[in-house]
């Protein structure tokens, strides 16, 4: 139902076949309103009918503007052809067509554009929430820019939405669009892309680009753990890049890292004493890698420790012993100590513990008991030591200068008391000597 317009229309129609009824002439131009990719070829068509005799061609650029490509008329017909068609083919063309003197003329827009290659954009090094970073999407070979637009999308959802100022568009041109994005937490683990769309008429033209980039944030489920000893425990590691990345748990040792898993699960079955430690969670992709730390820890009651003398022997009155306590496995507070006594050594922060005495004595003998302890329990083990006391060594085996020294002491009173009774018999002659008896 279009009303009076319509019938306006139609009366108008009838008076231009009233016109050129005559010789019922006809022109037909095809196509129209071409839309056409700049580089390829068009061939117009301009076609007569009801013309008995031959028809007169002329093409032109309705504007008088340069066009170029070559016409080849036959009787009724003539086709334009042009070559490799570039912006400056961008034009209205009209074909004339003169039959007897009767004149036609049809009108035909080209529309050009050019939409080539896929966005570019550069690789991302990695996307962090919160942490603001320049994106750059370039898109050569456009025309025209009015009809373009670049969007940025994070999965689904459009983040930006960007339409070229500049409205004059003369010639194939490239765009950049410069976006300064912060992602947020919920983003992450999403695509991040950037979408060229050309919009003409009817053609509706997008491509899209999937931005590479490395991973960034790394989560774990746990980053400072404990699991008692037997049981079971899981961590698990994420984070986000693309392409997805791949995710390794390596165990940190004194002989270097060992591999644990092949995926982003850590599992500890069973856990042992020895799978205490620090893991590493490794995650890399093309574009980069990253690692994050995690500590385990195993506990539980203490395994037994171990108590050991240093001699095989039981040692003698006098000599230099040492007791060791020592206890592998997880950690305890380590502590020696003699039964009943208060006397404890022993550093918490240590896995043995050794007691030196430097010349032990029969006091010294009884248990000694050496004790493994921390939250989950208490675990010892005694030692009995009994010392030999050194007294009956002592007679049995009688020392060198013992012997010598009351020898060498009777030898030198006997050669005194000698000389000293000679002595005193000289004294006695001489005395009677000098003292006359008579
Ligand atoms: C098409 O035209 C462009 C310039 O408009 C030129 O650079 C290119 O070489 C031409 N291509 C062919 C195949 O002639
Ligand atoms: C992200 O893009 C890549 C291609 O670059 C594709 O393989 C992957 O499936 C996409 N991931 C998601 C979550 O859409
Ligand atoms: C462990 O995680 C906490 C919070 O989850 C964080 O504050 C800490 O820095 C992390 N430690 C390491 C070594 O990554
Ligand atoms: C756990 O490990 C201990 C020591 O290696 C072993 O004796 C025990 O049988 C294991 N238990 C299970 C359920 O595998
Ligand atoms: C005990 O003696 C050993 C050597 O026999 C020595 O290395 C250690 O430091 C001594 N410990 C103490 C507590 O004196
Ligand atoms: C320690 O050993 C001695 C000698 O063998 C023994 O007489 C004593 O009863 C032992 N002490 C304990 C508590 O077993």
């Amino acid at each position: 139902m279009c009303g009076v317009k319509c019938i306006t229309f139609a009366l108008w129609i009838n008076i231009l076949s009233v016109i050129t009824g005559e010789n019922n002439f006809q022109l037909n131009l095809t196509p129209l309103n071409a839309v056409i990719h700049v580089g390829k070829d068009l061939e117009l068509t301009c076609e007569v009918t009801n013309c008995k005799n031959n028809v007169d061609f002329v093409w032109k650029a309705a504007l008088d503007q340069f066009l170029g490509g070559e016409s080849e008329s036959e009787k009724n017909v003539s086709r334009l052809l042009i070559r490799n068609i570039s912006v400056k083919h961008s034009d209205t063309v009209v074909c004339k067509a003169t039959c007897q003197g009767n004149q036609l003329q049809k009108m035909t827009k080209i529309n050009m554009f050019s939409f080539p290659e896929d966005p570019i954009l550069p690789k991302i090094k990695s996307l962090i929430a919160n942490q603001e970073q320049e994106l750059k999407c370039t898109v050569h070979n456009i025309y025209p820019l009015k009809s373009f637009q670049i969007q940025w999308l994070r999965g689904d959802k459009i983040l930006r939405e960007e339409e070229p100022d500049e409205a004059t568009s003369d010639h194939v041109q490239s765009y950049s669009s410069v976006f300064n994005y912060t992602p947020s937490v919920n983003d992450l683990g999403k695509n991040i892309s950037c979408k060229a769309t050309l919009k003409i008429d009817t053609i509706n033209q997008e491509r899209t680009t999937t931005g590479e980039y490395g991973p960034g944030t790394i989560t774990v489920s746990s980053n400072d753990t404990s699991v008692k000893l037997g049981e079971h425990l899981e961590i698990t590691c994420h984070a986000d890049g693309n392409p997805k990345p791949t995710i390794f748990w390596w165990k940190l040792g004194e002989a270097g890292p060992e591999l644990q898993s092949q995926n982003h699960k850590l599992t500890i079955n069973n856990a042992t004493w020895s799978q205490t430690g620090c893991y590493l969670c490794k995650v890399s992709n093309d574009v980069g890698s990253q690692q994050m730390s995690v500590n385990v820890t195993v506990v539980g009651p203490p395994n037994i420790p171990k108590i050991q003398l240093s001699h095989r022997e039981e040692p003698k009155e006098g000599e230099s012993i040492s007791i060791l306590c020592s206890l592998d496995g997880g950690p305890a507070e380590l502590k020696l100590y003699r039964q009943s006594q208060s006397n404890v050594t022993g550093d918490p922060k240590k896995s043995t513990v050794l007691l030196n005495i430097s010349s032990i004595q029969i006091t010294d003998a009884g248990i000694y008991i050496c004790e493994a302890k921390n939250d989950f329990g208490i675990e010892r083990s005694t030692i009995n030591i009994t010392v030999q006391a050194a007294q009956h060594d002592f007679w049995r085996k009688p020392d060198l200068p013992v012997v010598i020294l009351p020898a060498v002491g009777s030898v030198s009173l006997l050669t005194a008391a000698v000389l000293l009774i000679r002595h005193c018999r000289k004294q006695a002659k001489s005395v009677s000597g000098n003292i006359p008896l008579d």
